[in-house]
């Protein structure tokens, strides 16, 4: 039996697997282990389950030398020195296919309601409805409209499959230069769907959103830090862009009086891309299906290649 330590409880009754088969410990709290107790108690270690909320970098991987496995409950794993999980000999899972069109339709969710302003509309309807306005509430059209996907991966493209339905033009953007910024001028509707690594970290910023159209909407689903959020609140303020859906932020999550919470035409969700019951269900079976077998000198089944 080994020790594993898993930094949240999770859905469905994966855990119950693994606790039947490890010596199991399961951080109870709603909030995530600081960084403090997180070293603490992942003490002595073999399996680590990680959530996007964990820091997993070189401090921690040093200071847990026997850990030989790191599941991480998400397809992203910026997360985790890779580097550092390499140099220790600690190999890393991660949680593929299985949220792909949850994060699909939550990026149309957003996509919808930030195009129809149903989250003021819905506000409206219980606190002033006084009357039906012709002038109110005036939304974009999503039918025919241009979407532009910034990174065309698996979720880029469920995201892409989606809007045939909606008769969209949609233009795919890979890693090119001149394709993200004719793109960004052509689209009514911006979706970014990339990792974050250091070339798409701030790829949003003062200069890409001045590309962009002044009724278009930006919308993110993938990580917080590939936009700059400065450089989107003056594009907002300045009437450059017309609004941002926004599922992810840096930091997580924003404190209560950022200025992005309360500026007209921004809409926030707290990170819920893969929050239906099946998919997080399925996350925690992938999860721990790849602690099992790593704990067992098996090859992983979802492995996050790790630099050489
Ligand atoms: C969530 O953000 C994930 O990467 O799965």
């Amino acid at each position: 039996m080994a020790r594993v330590f898993v930094t949240r409880r999770l859905p469905g009754s994966a855990l119950e697997r693994l606790g039947a088969a490890h010596e199991l410990e399961v951080w109870p709290g709603r909030l995530a282990p600081s960084p403090a107790q997180l070293l603490q108690h992942a003490h002595g270690a073999e399996g680590l389950l990680s959530t996007v909320d964990d820091r997993v970098d070189d401090t921690l991987l040093q200071s847990l030398p026997q850990l030989r496995v790191v599941a991480n409950y998400a397809v992203g794993y910026d997360n985790i020195d890779l580097a550092a999980a390499a140099r220790h000999g600690i190999v890393v899972s991660h949680t593929p296919d299985v949220l792909t069109d949850a994060t699909a339709d939550l990026t149309w969710a957003l996509l919808l309601a930030a195009a129809r302003q149903i989250v003021p509309a819905a506000a409206h309807a219980v606190e002033d409805w006084l009357t039906w306005e012709p002038c109110g509430f005036l939304g974009a059209s999503v039918t025919g409209a241009t979407l532009a996907i910034i990174g065309p991966g698996r979720i880029g493209r469920a995201v892409a499959a989606r809007a045939e339905g909606f008769a969209m033009r949609v233009l795919l953007v890979g890693r090119e230069r001149g394709d993200l910024e004719a793109a960004l001028s052509e689209a009514d509707f911006v979706s970014l769907h990339c990792p974050l690594t250091p070339a798409t970290h701030h790829l949003i910023n003062a200069t890409t959103l001045a590309l962009m159209r002044p009724s278009a909407i930006l919308l993110n689903t993938a990580r917080g830090a590939i936009i700059d959020q400065v450089a989107l609140l003056a594009a907002l303020e300045g009437g450059q862009l017309a609004g941002a859906a926004l599922d992810v932020t840096d930091p997580e999550p924003l404190p209560p009086e950022h200025p992005l919470l309360h500026t007209p035409g921004v809409l926030i969700t707290p990170h819920i891309g893969s929050a239906t019951r099946a998919a997080r269900t399925r996350m925690a079976d992938i999860a721990v299906d790849n602690l099992l077998a790593a704990l067992a000198g098996q090859p992983l089944l979802h492995p996050v290649p790790l630099p050489s």
